[in-house]
C-alpha cells in the first residue's frame, strides 16, 4: 500500500467499526454512551457539518470569536489565547468553527502521525472502547502486552528489556528521572547524585521533567525543583566527557532538539555519548518523545545507538494520549521495582490499541520511506527560497530560519492563508506534519511561503511604523 493522506469518511457504519448505531437524541433512555463529542460539548451541534467559508458578518463567522471569549472566561491562561477553534479534521486538513480550511503542517506538534480521523485509528479506538476501556494496573489487557512487545521489537531491545506506559511525554520523562535516581551507586561506589542534560533541552513541564529542561524562564517560578541536574553544551562530546564520571546517574539527550528549533548534532555524537556513559556507569537516556515513531524517517531518531532507556509519547498514539519508557536490558529494567512507580491510566486498553493501530499503519503503509522522500523534497524546496537562510531536516521534522526575525508574524500570516505551522524561535519555523501527508500538499506550502513572508513583513513594518 502506498502512502496516502489517510483522508477518509468521518463516520463509518456501526457494523464495520463495532460502534453503536446512531440513536435518536431525544429518546428517554439515552445514556452517556450514546452521546457524541458534539452532543457533549454543544459545539459541533452548531458548527457546519460540511464546513465552508463563512460570509463576513454572518452568524457563522462570529462563532470562533464567541467560543474564544468563552475559552477566556473558563480556561486557565497558561497557553495564552488559542489561534483558532478547530472543530473537525480529515487527513492533513482541519476546519475551524467558522468553516475555514487549513493544511495542518504541525499535526498537534508531531502528534497526529496519521493525520486526523484516520479510519484505522477511529475504528480501533471505537471498537476497543466498546469492548473494554479501562482496567487499572491491578490488571492487564492483550493490547497492553502486544504494544510492549511491539515496541521492544521495533527498538531492537535485547532480552530482559521492558516497557512502562504513561500518558504523556512529561510523564514518560518523570519515570525516566526516577529510574535515574535508582541508578544511585552502592557497594562502596561513589553515590551517583548528578544528572547531566543538554543546553536548550526540553523534557516537559512536570517537576522532574522541568528540572531537566534548560530554559530558566520555565524552571524559575517553580523552584525548588528536584536537584542535582546540570547542563552541558549540546553536541559537544568533549564537554560531555568532562562532565560525566562515577557520580553521574544518567545523561538525558533528545536525539534532535525539537523545541530548540529542530537541532541535531554532528555524526558520532550519540555514539560518543554511549561510550562516555558506559565507561562511567551512567545511564544513557534518549528522549524520543518528539522524534520517535517514524517522525524522522526511522522508527527512532537514535537508531544505531542503543541507550539504557528511551522515552516516547506524541506520535505513539496517533492522537490518542499515551507515553512510554522503554528500558534496555535486565539491569536498567530492574532499577524500578514493584511499588516504586505507577499511574492509573497508563497503558489502558484504548490508548494501547490506538498505538498498535498507529504502528501498524506506519509499517503497512511504508510510511518511513515516504517520510524520508517528502521530507527531503520539502527541505530542497525551502532551501531554494530567498527568505529562508537555514534548513534543518530530519524526515518530517523540519526547522528553518528566516531572513528576518518575524517568525510569529509568519505563523499568523500562514494561518490566514490556510496553513498551520509553528515558530519555536523569533526567526525559526517548524513543520511536523502528519507522516502520511502528500507531497503536493507540502508543495502547496513551500510555493505559498514567499507571499506569506511578504505579508508578515508588511504587517510587521506597519505595526512598527
Ligand atoms: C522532547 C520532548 N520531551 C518531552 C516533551 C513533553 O511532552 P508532553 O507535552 O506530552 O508532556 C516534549 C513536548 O514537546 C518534547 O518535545
Amino acid at each position: 500500500m502506498s502512502p496516502t493522506d489517510g483522508t477518509a469518511p468521518q463516520h463509518q457504519s456501526g457494523a464495520a467499526t463495532g460502534a453503536p448505531e446512531p440513536v435518536d437524541p431525544t429518546a428517554a433512555d439515552l445514556t452517556a454512551a450514546d452521546l457524541t463529542a458534539a452532543d457533549l460539548t454543544g459545539i459541533g451541534a452548531t458548527a457546519p457539518r460540511r464546513p465552508r467559508a463563512a460570509a463576513p458578518g454572518s452568524p457563522e463567522a462570529a462563532q470562533g470569536q464567541e467560543l474564544l471569549a468563552r475559552y477566556g472566561e473558563s480556561l486557565m491562561g497558561v497557553f495564552g489565547t488559542p489561534q483558532r477553534v478547530l472543530v473537525r479534521g480529515s487527513g492533513s486538513t482541519v476546519w475551524d468553527a467558522d468553516g475555514k480550511e487549513y493544511l495542518d503542517l504541525l499535526a498537534g506538534i508531531a502528534v497526529n502521525a496519521l493525520g486526523h480521523a484516520h479510519p484505522l485509528i477511529t475504528s480501533v479506538v471505537t471498537s476497543q472502547l466498546a469492548t473494554l476501556g479501562h482496567v487499572s494496573n491491578f490488571f492487564t489487557s492483550p493490547t497492553q502486552i502486544a504494544l510492549a512487545e511491539k515496541l521492544l521489537e521495533l527498538a531492537q531491545a535485547p532480552a530482559g528489556s521492558r516497557v512502562f506506559f504513561a500518558n504523556s511525554g512529561t510523564e514518560a520523562n518523570e519515570a525516566a528521572f526516577k529510574l535515574a535516581r535508582r541508578n544511585a551507586g552502592g557497594d562502596g561506589a561513589p553515590r551517583r547524585t548528578r544528572i547531566v542534560a543538554l543546553e536548550n533541552a526540553f523534557h516537559g513541564r512536570s517537576m522532574g521533567a522541568l528540572a531537566l529542561t534548560w530554559k530558566q524562564a520555565y524552571r524559575e517560578p517553580f523552584e525548588p525543583l528536584p536537584g542535582g541536574v546540570e547542563w552541558v553544551p549540546a553536541g559537544d562530546a568533549d564537554a560531555l566527557r568532562a562532565a560525566v564520571d562515577e557520580t553521574v546517574a544518567a545523561v538525558f539527550i533528545e536525539p534532535v532538539q525539537g523545541e530548540a528549533g529542530v537541532r541535531g548534532y554532528d555524526d558520532g555524537y550519540l555514539a560518543a555519548a554511549r561510550e562516555i556513559t558506559r565507561a562511567a556507569g551512567a545511564l544513557l537516556i534518549f528522549d524520543e518523545v518528539q522524534t520517535g515513531i517514524g517522525r524522522t524517517g526511522s522508527w527512532f531518531a537514535s537508531e544505531g545507538v542503543l541507550p539504557d532507556a528511551m522515552t516516547l509519547a506524541k506520535g505513539l498514539g496517533g492522537g490518542f494520549p499515551i507515553g512510554a519508557l522503554v528500558t534496555f536490558g535486565p539491569e536498567a529494567s530492574s532499577l524500578l521495582t514493584a511499588g516504586q512507580h505507577g499511574t492509573t491510566f497508563g497503558g489502558n486498553p484504548v490508548a494501547t490499541a490506538a498505538a498498535l493501530a498507529t504502528l501498524h499503519a506506519i509499517e503497512s503503509g511504508g510510511l518511513l520511506g515516504h517520510v524520508h522522500r517528502v521530507g527531503a523534497q520539502t527541505a530542497d524546496a525551502l532551501r531554494a527560497l530567498d527568505v529562508v537562510t537555514d534548513v534543518r531536516q530530519y524526515g518530517l521534522l523540519l526547522g528553518f530560519d528566516l531572513a528576518e526575525e518575524i517568525a510569529p508574524a509568519v505563523v499568523t500570516a500562514a494561518l490566514d492563508a490556510g496553513f498551520i505551522i509553528n515558530a519555536p524561535g523569533p526567526r525559526t519555523l517548524r513543520l511536523a506534519p502528519p507522516l502520511n501527508i502528500a507531497a503536493d500538499q507540502l508543495r502547496r506550502f513551500t510555493d505559498a511561503l514567499p507571499t506569506i513572508y511578504r505579508t508578515a513583513l508588511e504587517r510587521t513594518a506597519k505595526e512598527n511604523a
